[in-house]
């Protein structure tokens, strides 16, 4: 049989048909659990240059040294915000952060102003914002929460100044 252009012609038509049938049967590999489609998705979605992991402020690098002064948990109270004149102070584990850059925040009427003036150990590790967890007793706190505590401090510590120390916090009482 001679090649001629009008043959190529008609084999190429009579493929067409057979390779738009193939087309609609085929799909692409499966993907067989969630984490696979996760990393499947990040891939599509990998930012040029790392994206900040949360919207809190971020840490600081030009914080005073920390200073040791004593603080007595009524001495602590008059940084509560209420004194305009004053600092805000939140103590955290004993250790007295200076927030009062954080007004809106840690001022009358912030989110946080439960936290101002005092150390709410307790609540921070429970992440509870009410009033009766306002303590600075944190020994009932299970380990998960005691780890939620200690980030806190963390966090606290490199965003803020450490103004002191709080010397006369209750011994923690037994949870038993
Ligand atoms: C619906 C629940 C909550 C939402 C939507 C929320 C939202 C936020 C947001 C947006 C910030 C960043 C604020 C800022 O940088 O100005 C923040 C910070 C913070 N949150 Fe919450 N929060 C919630 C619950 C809680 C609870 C239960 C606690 C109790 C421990 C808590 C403690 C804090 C603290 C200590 C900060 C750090 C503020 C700072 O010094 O920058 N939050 N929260």
């Amino acid at each position: 049989m001679e090649w001629t252009v009008s043959t190529l012609v008609s084999i190429l038509a009579a493929l067409i048909p057979v390779a738009a049938i193939a087309y609609q049967f085929y799909s692409p590999p499966a993907v067989t659990s969630i984490d696979e489609a996760n990393a499947e998705a990040d891939k599509e979605t990998e930012p040029e240059e790392e994206k900040p992991k949360t919207i809190m402020q971020a840490a600081r690098t030009d914080l005073d040294p920390p200073k040791d002064d004593p603080f007595t948990m009524e001495q602590l109270k008059e940084f509560d915000g209420s004194n305009a004149d004053k600092p805000i102070y939140v103590a955290i584990k004993g250790t007295v952060f200076d927030v009062s850059h954080k007004k809106e925040t840690y001022g009358p009427g912030g989110s946080y102003n439960l936290f101002a003036g005092k150390d709410a150990s307790k609540a921070l590790g429970k992440s509870s914002l009410k009033e009766e967890d306002a303590s600075s007793d944190y020994s009932s706190l299970p380990p998960n929460e005691l780890k939620v505590l200690n980030d806190w401090h963390e966090f606290f510590a490199k965003r803020y100044n450490i103004v002191g120390r709080v010397i006369d916090l209750p011994p923690p009482a037994s949870n038993l």
